[in-house]
């Protein structure tokens, strides 16, 4: 549709009907029978006039449920203006891809590009204009369930690269066309550092901390055209984002230049009552709207107050015209005004959704992403004339996609148990459950929250002996173990805080026993977070980080367990020591009193080390690569003399592999204080056997820049150390000058 006819219709809508633009409601709402509910419904106070109005939807997908629900919309609607559908397809929709922690730790732009691509196609086919995604929140502490939602993790430029590639992958050069989605970024801003790792609680920190560490990706989004933003439910410097003037107008419209849609996140415009910044729903409502939040997802008080807010002269009609000339103009960018039903499409449905090539990307993202954390006396890759003891309660399981993957279809998983059984014969693949993943008590208390029934505990204390004992009785007639193990499902994604971010004590337990056998023990560790792992760890030969590996997991790690594929995927969280280390990351500052052993009045815990357990950037290879000769182009950089950073890297094996380079950087001395390191660069690298590369990176002054003292965006002149290596902790380094 031209502008001129778009101002035309805005022009036309009555007052109610420009409210309903600004409203979203989920399916459920609307009594839709294929829906999932993502949050609490109770509170919702909406008319039927309203519900008839509403702007857009949330979560409804597949193709003809999605048209038939826009059809009655629009036979009921005076205007005829489209509803937008709006999902969360976080790592696939009917295919499932690891859960974007784990993509991130694949280093691999590529595969994560390609993989995207394929979860945004399929989720455009079956409806969705939409998509809740990239969450582009910065994460230190693993105790926050949401940490399988980042894939930048702990560090701010890993976050802006991948912003990049999602925003790219989801919009492509055209919103409209089939395949492609408009990416809502998320969330806006600071919610990853809720105080403790509790889900929807405080974040307090200092302004340059934010435009440090946690606005950089939203920018890079921005700038990749991204058309959607949704704000956090925390607080920032005092105030809820979602009636946050300073963040949403000053911060995010003025100064990174937003022009996009903002939507809230689920209720959270009313919850700023709860907060205590707002008397009442109205007042929400009156502060949402004059931030410039332009749709409320899930509250009722846009619905409820804003007519009365602009009838009583407090809200300008002019401010909610703005906000619906934004959706009407994304609707519009979408074509939905000639094609109400969007690319939604049956046929391409049918001959899509979880394709054998889309499983096969499945496959590959899956075994690009698993972090091989330890393989003393190469017990790995395993050989295929071993008998394998298949332990766990991983080890037959299909839920290994992650707390997202509603849309997938579960029933067609396939067990790690039945992938080994294919690849070395039922005969040689000796299963038993071993333990549960988690304490009948512990699963209760998840049930009771979805408000479901209880289940009795009985002789569970029996169970698990017995479960033990059988576990112990396989191992003993296998050459090797292969333990499956991990957290629930459950415990990873939102409103998932953990205390403890240990293995659940039946887990400890059964690997403890095993450890008796003297066999080899691999233990394959499925979970949402970086994990305290020392005691597992100790215990095992090998551990491989699979995370939730999606729909094509189970054969992603038989492929890696035997060789087929090298593993090269790097964390991109530290994993601490132990719980209480948490919040711990690489990119930390000095302190005053650094860490010495042999003084007591220094910066340190009395009980564990100060460094984690496995740095940021940590993974290891079936290779061995050696790095060598850093050198420098020139140890001075001035505006027109960028320097370049190599290294020798050589693979010491018989066999390929990739390795992730690392360029890291440190001012060492500013007005402010500075990390200790910081990644500025990385290459993923493929390597023949035995073959050596010199690798490169560029130096640019851009990459010095901080913001000083004044909170402006500069350099200063002095030294600089960079750093290269396999990951944030076995680096070499090297100085230069900045005049
Ligand atoms: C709340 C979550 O915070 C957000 O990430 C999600 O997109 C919405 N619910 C909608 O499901």
């Amino acid at each position: 549709m031209r502008q001129q006819k778009l101002q035309e219709l805005l022009k036309e809508m009555t007052l109610e009907e420009k409210i309903g633009q600004l409203i979203q409601v989920t399916g459920k709402v609307l009594k839709n029978e294929e829906n999932t509910v993502t949050g609490p419904i109770e509170n919702l106070d909406l008319s039927n006039e309203m519900l008839n109005k509403v702007g857009s939807i949330l979560n409804v997908v597949g193709s003809q449920n999605v048209r038939k629900l826009q059809q009655q919309y629009l036979s009921k609607s005076r205007l005829k203006i489209p509803l937008l559908f709006m999902a969360d397809i976080i790592n696939g929709y009917r295919t499932v891809f690891p859960i974007p922690i784990a993509q991130g730790c694949s280093w691999d732009l590529q595969n994560i590009h390609i993989a995207t691509r394929v979860s945004i196609q399929e989720a455009n086919v079956a409806g969705t204009n939409v998509n809740f995604s990239p969450m582009v929140d910065l994460v230190r502490d693993a105790r926050w369930g949401r940490v399988m939602e980042s894939m930048g993790g702990e560090d701010p430029y890993l976050g802006e690269v991948y912003a990049k590639t999602m925003v790219q992958a989801y919009q492509g050069k055209d919103i409209s066309k089939m395949g492609n989605a408009v990416a809502c970024v998320k969330h806006f801003a600071g919610y990853g550092a809720v105080e403790g790792g509790r889900d929807y609680n405080t974040v307090d920190m200092s302004e340059r901390e934010l435009r440090q560490y946690y606005l950089p990706a939203y920018r890079e989004a921005i700038e990749q055209g991204a058309e959607m933003i949704m704000t956090s439910f925390n607080i920032i410097n005092g105030v809820p984002v979602s009636v946050n003037q300073w963040l949403l107008k000053d911060v995010l419209r003025k100064e990174l230049g937003f022009k996009g849609v903002i939507i809230s996140d689920y209720s959270a415009i009313a919850e700023t009552v709860n907060h205590g910044v707002c008397k009442d729903k109205k007042e929400s409502a009156y502060k949402a709207i004059m931030a410039g939040v332009d749709i409320d997802m899930m509250s009722d008080v846009y619905a409820n107050y804003l007519k009365e807010l602009v009838q009583e002269g407090k809200v300008p009609e002019e401010i909610i015209d703005q906000s619906v000339w934004r959706v009407l103009t994304l609707k519009n960018k979408l074509g939905l005004f000639e094609n109400p039903y969007g690319n939604t499409n049956k046929e391409m449905e049918e001959k899509i959704l979880r394709s054998k090539q889309n499983l096969q990307v499945a496959r590959e993202t899956a075994s690009d992403t698993l972090v091989l954390l330890k393989n003393e006396k190469q017990t790995l890759p395993l050989n295929k004339n071993n008998k394998i003891a298949l332990i766990g309660p991983y080890g037959d399981n299909i839920a290994i996609l992650g707390s997202w993957s509603m849309f997938s279809d579960k029933a067609k998983i396939q067990t790690l148990k039945e992938v080994l059984e294919e690849k070395i014969g039922k005969e040689n693949v000796l299963y038993a459950r071993g333990s549960e993943i988690l304490r009948q008590k512990e699963i209760n208390q998840i049930l009771i929250a979805e408000g479901e029934n209880p289940i009795l505990i009985e002789k569970e204390e029996q169970k698990e002996k017995e479960a033990i004992q059988e576990a112990i009785k396989v191992a003993k007639q296998a050459d090797v173990i292969v333990l499956a193990i991990g957290e629930h499902y459950k415990q990873s994604g939102e409103a998932c805080s953990r205390a403890n971010i240990e293995i659940s004590i039946p887990q400890q337990n059964l690997l403890k026993e095993l450890t008796k056998c003297n066999k080899k023990i691999i233990t394959v560790l499925f979970n949402g977070r970086p994990l305290a792992l020392k005691e597992i760890a100790e215990k095992t030969d090998a551990l491989v980080e699979v995370w939730f590996p999606g729909t094509e997991g189970a054969n992603a790690i038989a492929d890696v367990l035997f060789g087929e594929v090298n593993p090269s995927g790097k964390l991109t969280m530290s994993f601490p020591q132990a719980t209480g280390q948490c919040p711990i990351y690489y990119n930390h500052y000095h302190t005053g009193r650094p860490h010495n052993k042999n003084i007591r009045f220094v910066s340190r815990y009395q009980d564990i080390p100060t460094e984690s357990y496995y740095p940021f950037g940590y993974g290891l290879s079936y290779c061995n690569f050696e790095y060598s000769n850093l050198r420098i182009s020139s140890h001075k950089i001035s505006k027109t003399n960028p320097i370049t950073v190599s290294v020798n890297v050589k693979n010491h094996s018989e066999i390929s592999g990739k390795e992730v380079i690392q360029l890291y950087i440190q001012d060492v001395v500013a007005s402010v204080v500075r990390p200790v390191k910081e990644l500025k660069g990385f290459k993923k690298v493929y390597f023949k056997p035995f073959e050596e590369k010199v690798v490169t990176f560029e130096i640019t002054l851009d990459l010095l820049k901080f913001w000083n003292e004044r909170l402006e965006y500069e350099i200063e002149s002095g030294e600089f150390r960079a750093f290269i290596g396999p990951n944030s902790r076995d680096t070499k380094q090297i100085s230069f000058y900045l005049e």
